[in-house]
């Protein structure tokens, strides 16, 4: 490959919530390894609950075979498992201990020279202290909330915001059909890109993500207005991090093993509910949910994937660790982890994606 090789033997893993493209990953960084590093390689199964407790399989040529387009992730994965503050299945928060060092012998014991930990940003600062303690890493980013720092696209936002551009073309139909105002609720944790993007891609009247501050008023003097101009429905996205006008988020629930322990959703029937008490027009709301994670990855999403995991293995056969792989511009470059590390990645509010939406009469429900 034209590099230092001094891997023989490598792990990977996916942690955090799944997203299309995983596979594709695995795929990649494997496939790579074997027919161009002459490596072995070990899957990490569950993501870092396989690394604390010894859960690990060999991949073969045939394992990763026929596997590009399959959704989810054949490794499995966990959101809950944190080595540096682990708690055992049922156990109790205040049962949470240091487990890294039985990770770190796991990995010397499987005999691996570099780990692949493919995940979002959660799993991404897990990577980061597991480097930190020895363990060579090299991460990829996944998500499809689109918001881990370092690279200006994730794999799997791709895929997810074609079902979120699908929902938003069928709820279109179904509210012209009944003068309704539907509300879509997106994923998408603390940074609105999905709803943004999507609701760009689907023609919404309304998006409010929680990077701009919106006033409920305003969302429902654009519904008005569009009634008044004899457009008789409205379709509000909304991204699943906005916060009531107190300033408190609607927890769907808590993960306490998780590193991330919130689950957001629900905002959208709030919204739903107070537009239709303001305007007395029906309304009605979708949350999207996991559907959003579910899948074949898109072409976009294959191929990056395919990119980066091929990058990964170049990055790891040249000696790089504690780095994740990153896209800027048209390039995939090594991004150290200390800067993705326990960072998000979120809209900036006068982009172009905000402006190009305000220009064709997008409301972000803030004037
Ligand atoms: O980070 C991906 C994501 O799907 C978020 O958009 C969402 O808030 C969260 O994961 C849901 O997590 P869980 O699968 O644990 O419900």
């Amino acid at each position: 490959m034209g590099a230092k090789n001094a891997v023989r033997r490598i792990g990977v893993l996916t942690g955090g919530g799944d997203c299309p493209g995983l596979n594709a990953v695995i795929r990649a960084v494997v496939k790579t390894g074997l027919l161009q590093g002459g490596v072995e390689a070990c899957g990490i199964l569950d993501g870092y609950e396989g690394l604390v407790n010894n859960k690990m399989t060999g991949l073969d040529y045939d394992d990763v075979s026929g596997i590009l387009t399959l959704g989810g992730t054949i490794l499995g994965t966990s959101n809950r498992a944190n080595p540096f503050r682990y708690i055992e299945p049922g156990g109790d928060r205040d049962d949470a201990r240091d487990v890294s060092d039985v990770c770190l012998e796991n990995f010397r014991k499987a005999g691996l020279d570099v780990l692949f930990c493919i995940g979002g940003d959660g799993t991404l600062s897990i990577a980061h202290q597991l480097a930190q303690n020895g363990i060579p890493v090299v991460g990829v980013p996944k998500t499809i909330d689109n918001d881990i720092c370092g690279t200006d696209v994730t794999f799997g936002f791709d895929s997810a915001l074609v079902v979120v551009t699908e929902a938003i073309d069928r709820l279109h139909t179904t509210a012209m059909a009944h003068h309704r105002v539907m509300v879509v609720e997106t994923m998408g944790r603390y940074s609105g890109w999905l709803a943004l993007v999507g609701g760009v891609a689907g023609g919404g009247d309304v998006i409010v993500i929680p990077e701009i501050p919106y006033r409920m008023e305003s969302v429902c003097q654009v519904v008005r207005e569009r009634s008044r101009l004899g457009k008789r429905f409205s379709i509000v996205v909304v991204s699943e991090g906005v916060q009531l006008p107190e300033g408190d988020y609607v927890v769907r629930e808590r993960v306490k093993e998780s590193h991330e322990q919130i689950r957001l959703g629900g905002i959208g029937v709030w919204f739903a509910s107070q537009i239709q008490e303001r305007t007395g027009i029906e309304s009605r709301a979708v949350v999207l949910g996991h559907v959003q994670r579910g899948g074949s990855p898109t072409p976009c999403d294959r191929v990056l994937a395919t990119r980066l995991g091929w990058a990964a293995f170049v990055e790891a056969a040249r000696g790089g660790s504690d780095v994740m792989v990153g896209v800027r511009g048209q390039d995939i470059v090594p991004v150290p982890l200390e800067e993705v590390a326990d960072r998000q990645r979120r809209v900036e509010a006068d982009c172009d994606f905000v402006q190009a939406a305000r220009a064709v009469g997008t409301s972000f429900g803030d004037e």
